[in-house]
C-alpha cells in the first residue's frame, strides 16, 4: 500500500509459475478486486486456468499491455528457458527494461543498481544452482531478446543492471551455448562445425 493503493491495481503477471513467482498471486487477487492474472497460453493452459481464483487473461507471444502513463508492457514466451514450460520475460517499452524473471540470476548482496558486470556473476550462479533446463533452443531463444536493446535488465535474483543490454545477453546465450555443447561432447556428441 505504500507503493500503490491494492483496490487500484489492474495486472497480475510473473515469469513462470513457480511458489517465489507467484506464490502470494490468489492473496493478490483477494485485496485487488479489480486485476486480473495475466500470462502465456502455456502458463494459462497448464497451471493458472486452475490455480487462479479468477480467470486468468492469455497474452499470446508479444502481446502488449497498454498500463496507461506512457508505459506498455510486452509479454515474451521464453519456453524451458531458464526453466519452465511456461516461461516467459516482459518488456516495458518506454523505460527499455527487461523483465528477466530467472534469466542472469546471481548470487551476493549487489546495490539495487549496477553498471558493471553482469554475466560473470550469472554464469557463477549457473555452475552453483544448475536451475536452467539447458536446451538446444536456448541460446537462440536468449539471443532473440537482445533484439529488444534493453537499457536495464532488471533481475528477479539480483540487481537491475543499466547498460548494453544487448551484449549482455549475447553474452549470456553464448555461455549457455557453450555449457550445452559441453555436455554433449560429454555423451559422445560432436559439435556442430
Ligand atoms: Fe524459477
Ligand atoms: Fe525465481
Amino acid at each position: 500500500a505504500s507503493l500503490i493503493p491494492p483496490e487500484t491495481l489492474r495486472w497480475i503477471t510473473f515469469g513462470h509459475y513457480e511458489a517465489d513467482e507467484c506464490g502470494a498471486m490468489n492473496e493478490w487477487l483477494a485485496v485487488a478486486p479489480e486485476a486480473q492474472v495475466a500470462h502465456g497460453q502455456t502458463g494459462v493452459s497448464v497451471s493458472l486456468n486452475d490455480m487462479a481464483s479468477r480467470p486468468p487473461r492469455v497474452l499470446d507471444d508479444g502481446e502488449r499491455i497498454d498500463l496507461g502513463g506512457g508505459k506498455v508492457v510486452r509479454y515474451i514466451d521464453t519456453p524451458h528457458t531458464p526453466h519452465g514450460w511456461d516461461a516467459g520475460v516482459l518488456f516495458e517499452d518506454s523505460t527499455g527494461t527487461l523483465m528477466c524473471g530467472d534469466l542472469f540470476t546471481q548470487l551476493g548482496n549487489e546495490p539495487a543498481l549496477v553498471h558493471g558486470d553482469v554475466v560473470g556473476p550469472a554464469i557463477a550462479a549457473e555452475d552453483v544452482f544448475h536451475y536452467s533446463s539447458l536446451n538446444p533452443g536456448m541460446g537462440m531463444t536468449i539471443r532473440g531478446l537482445a533484439k529488444l536493446a534493453p537499457k536495464t535488465l532488471a533481475l528477479m535474483h539480483g540487481p537491475s543492471f543499466a547498460g548494453d543490454g544487448a551484449a549482455a545477453i549475447n553474452a549470456l546465450a553464448d555461455d549457455y551455448d557453450r555449457r550445452i555443447g559441453d555436455r554433449l561432447a560429454e555423451f559422445g556428441f560432436a559439435r556442430a562445425a
